[in-house]
């Protein structure tokens, strides 16, 4: 059926271009249609946790515990690869990232299908992702086949990414599980000291998830706002900022203070100020932990120029 066709599909972090991991075809589709470069490898989207044996392989303890609990769910693994696996899916390396993503109709996809799916988040290469078939729509109007629509996203961020050298695990990009999520089922986990210029995740890069509109990201809105002043702008803020002098929009992320909520909001927000034809988006700054944690990595890399 969509042997060498695209199709994006709702995952509960956001949604994918999806294309059959073992057609080159379909891989070279996706490349060109994001306008990713290739040295950018693609996660492995699997059905269930007892497929994980076929795609990956001298598999860390640690990672069979991370995955048989937050499995179907938004954690990715990055795992020494079987021969199966084509070098285009992986960049050339000899790890694969992998998940089984946790949205029914994509379950129930995957499920048909006797190959597992690549799939990038749907959105072309540095933009923000999209939460919606409708952002989908928006960027690939015509050039996908199949867009299935699943409504929001619940989570609304992307996975988060852990890889494992010598057996032990290190955090490879923030994501819609938080750290502390993950300590609490494997014990610590370390941070990835990143070169820019060779990025083991590219997610990693400096900008990205970025919107056409400057966006700052500030502990201090009041004075950021005042630098600005006589210019059109919008606030983008976690609970609310009682600023409403000079600001043509603002988007509230979670009014009760919730990160959950505000994380399932930040991408869809984004997307709605960036239409606006501001001058520019100010962003607070989110308490640096737990999913703020996340937050601001995609607050950070939404604000470099490049
Ligand atoms: O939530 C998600 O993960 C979404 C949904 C659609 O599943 N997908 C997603 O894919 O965010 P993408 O392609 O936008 O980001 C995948 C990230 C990239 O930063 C890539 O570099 C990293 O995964 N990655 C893939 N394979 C890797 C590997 N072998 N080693 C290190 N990083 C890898
Ligand atoms: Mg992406």
């Amino acid at each position: 059926m969509i042997k060498n066709k695209l199709i994006a599909i709702p995952t509960e972090t956001v949604y994918g271009l999806a294309g059959n991991a073992f057609s080159e075809t379909a891989i070279k589709k996706i490349f060109a249609l994001k306008k990713r470069p290739e040295y950018n490898p693609f996660i492995v989207h699997i059905k269930s946790f007892t497929y994980l044996n076929e795609i990956a392989k001298d598999i860390p303890p640690d990672a069979l515990k991370l995955a048989e609990y937050f499995w179907p769910g938004p954690l990715t693994l990055v795992l020494k690869k079987r021969d199966c696996i084509p070098d285009s899916v992986t960049a050339g390396s000899d790890t694969v990232a992998v998940r089984v993503p946790n949205h029914l109709l994509t379950l129930e996809l995957l499920a048909q299908l006797d190959f597992p799916l690549v799939a990038p988040s749907a959105n072309p290469f540095g933009s923000i992702s999209p939460t919606s078939a409708q952002h989908v729509q928006n960027y690939f109007n015509t050039e996908i086949e199949v867009i299935m629509d699943g409504g929001c996203c619940e989570r609304g961020i992307e996975s988060t990414i852990i890889g494992f050298e010598d057996n032990q695990p290190i955090l490879y990009r923030h994501g819609a599980l938080s750290i502390e999520e993950i300590e609490k089922v494997i014990g610590p986990v370390a941070l990835q000291t990143n070169s820019e210029s060779k990025p083991n995740a590219p997610g990693m890069l400096s900008r990205h998830y970025a919107p056409i509109t400057a966006l700052f990201v500030t502990t201090n809105i009041n004075q950021t706002v005042k630098l600005f002043r006589g210019q059109k702008i919008g606030l983008l803020v976690f609970k609310d900022s009682l600023i409403n002098d000079g600001i043509l929009d603002k988007e509230i992320l979670s009014a009760s203070g919730d990160f959950l909520e505000a994380a399932s909001n930040l991408f869809g927000a984004m997307h709605r100020l960036d239409k606006l034809n501001l001058d520019v988006i100010i962003a607070e700054k989110f308490p640096d932990k737990d999913l703020g944690k996340t937050i601001n990595d995609r607050l950070e890399r939404a604000s470099k120029r490049k």
